[in-house]
């Protein structure tokens, strides 16, 4: 069965091997980001439901309940929210 990531409502298909930024990309959604790498925070979302694996450490600052898109995968369905 398909996984997929819902972003601020809008449910897209979610491949598994792919980060969650290049999901988006994919699905030519928009967001910010700048390093790709975990640094600058700004791929930055807020995890409404789902759990995320980190590729990479999250250097950036981020609150309990963010993730950071750039640097991270998931196996199962996940929801995000962007600021
Ligand atoms: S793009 Fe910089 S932390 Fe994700």
């Amino acid at each position: 069965m398909t996984k997929t990531l819902t972003i601020n409502g809008k449910i897209y298909p979610l491949d598994t091997k792919k980060t969650l930024l290049e999901n988006l990309e994919s699905q030519a959604i928009k967001i910010e980001f700048h390093c790709r790498d975990g640094h600058c925070g700004a791929c930055r979302c807020k995890l409404l439901s789902g759990k995320v694996n980190y590729i990479s450490y999250p250097m950036a600052y981020i609150r309990e309940d963010d993730i950071l898109t750039c640097c991270s995968k998931s196996q199962n369905n996940i929801k995000l929210a962007t600021y």
